[in-house]
C-alpha cells in the first residue's frame, strides 16, 4: 500500500486528483470507478480545473460510481446521480452515454443489481476505484455486516449511516433506508483502489480499517488484501495511524 499524507483537504484533493488523471492521460478509455459523498468534492473540483486549462480529456473516459439511494429520481437534488452531474460529469467533456450509476428507480433489485455487476464485467472491469470511507468502515454503501458481499446489491442502510447523511436531507426520516451498491467483491476486483480520507473524525476508522483485524463488521479492512490500494489522507485523518 502507498500512503499519501498531505497538510489538509485541499492538497488531499490535489493529490488524489493527481493520481486518476494520471490514468486518464496513460489510458484515455479507461473506466474510473467513482464515489459521492463530501471527500470526494475537492478531487472533481481540482480535475474540472485540469480540464478546463486544456490538460486533461475525458472523451473516451467511462466511468461506473459505487452507489445510489434506491426511490430517489434523478432530478432528486440528493441522489447520486444529481451529485455526479453538479460536481463532474456536467462540467467537463465525458461522453454522458458512457456514465453510470447504479438506477435507484428500478423497483425490481435483483434486476439492477444483476444488470449492473454486468455492466461492469462487460466494460473490462474497473482501473481505478476511488473511495471514501464511513465512520463505521462501510465503503459503497457496504454496511459492517456478518460477511462480505460479494456483488452488486440492494442493502438497508444502517442507523450510524442515516444518521451520518442526514445532514443532506430536510430530517432523518426523508433519508431513504435502502440503497444498490457494488459488493466488496466488486470493488476488491478493481485494478487499482484509491481511497481518500479528511479529517479527525475519520482517524479512528482509518487506523482500524488499514492496521486492524480484516472482519466484515470493518468492511473497508477487505483492502489490506488488495494488491494496489493508494490511500491519500490528511494530517488529521492520519491522526490515530500506529507509528
Ligand atoms: C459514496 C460512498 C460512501 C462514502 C462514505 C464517506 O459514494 O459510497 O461510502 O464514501 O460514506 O462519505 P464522506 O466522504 O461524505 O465522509
Amino acid at each position: 500500500m502507498r500512503i499519501y499524507v498531505t497538510e489538509n483537504y485541499q492538497e488531499m484533493s490535489r493529490q488524489a486528483a493527481n493520481i486518476l488523471s494520471a490514468q486518464i492521460i496513460l489510458k484515455p478509455d479507461c473506466v474510473l470507478g467513482l464515489a459521492t459523498g463530501s471527500s470526494p468534492i475537492g478531487t472533481y473540483d481540482q480535475l474540472v480545473e485540469w480540464y478546463k486549462k486544456g490538460d486533461l480529456d475525458f472523451s473516451e473516459v467511462k466511468t461506473v460510481n459505487l452507489d445510489e439511494y434506491r426511490g430517489l429520481t434523478r432530478d432528486n437534488d440528493q441522489s447520486y446521480y444529481y451529485f455526479m452531474h453538479h460536481h463532474l460529469f456536467d462540467r467537463v467533456n465525458i461522453d454522458l452515454d458512457n456514465t453510470n450509476v447504479p438506477d435507484g428507480m428500478e423497483p425490481d433489485s435483483d434486476k439492477e443489481c444483476a444488470r449492473y455487476e454486468e455492466l461492469i464485467r462487460s466494460m473490462g472491469g474497473v482501473d481505478i476505484q476511488l473511495l471514501g470511507i464511513g465512520h463505521n468502515g462501510h465503503i459503497g454503501f457496504n454496511e459492517p455486516d456478518a460477511a462480505f458481499a460479494r456483488t452488486t446489491h440492494c442493502v438497508d442502510l444502517t442507523e450510524s449511516t442515516i444518521e451520518a447523511n442526514k445532514r443532506f436531507f430536510a430530517s432523518a426520516d426523508d433519508v431513504p433506508r435502502q440503497a444498490y451498491t457494488m459488493g466488496i467483491g466488486t470493488i476488491m476486483k478493481a485494478k487499482k483502489i484509491l481511497l481518500i480520507a479528511s479529517g479527525e473524525d475519520k482517524a479512528e476508522i482509518l487506523a482500524k480499517a488499514f492496521y486492524g483485524p480484516i472482519t466484515p463488521e470493518v468492511p473497508a479492512s477487505i483492502l489490506q488484501l488488495h494488491d494496489d490500494v493508494t490511500l491519500v489522507a490528511d494530517k488529521a485523518a492520519m491522526s490515530k495511524m500506529p507509528k
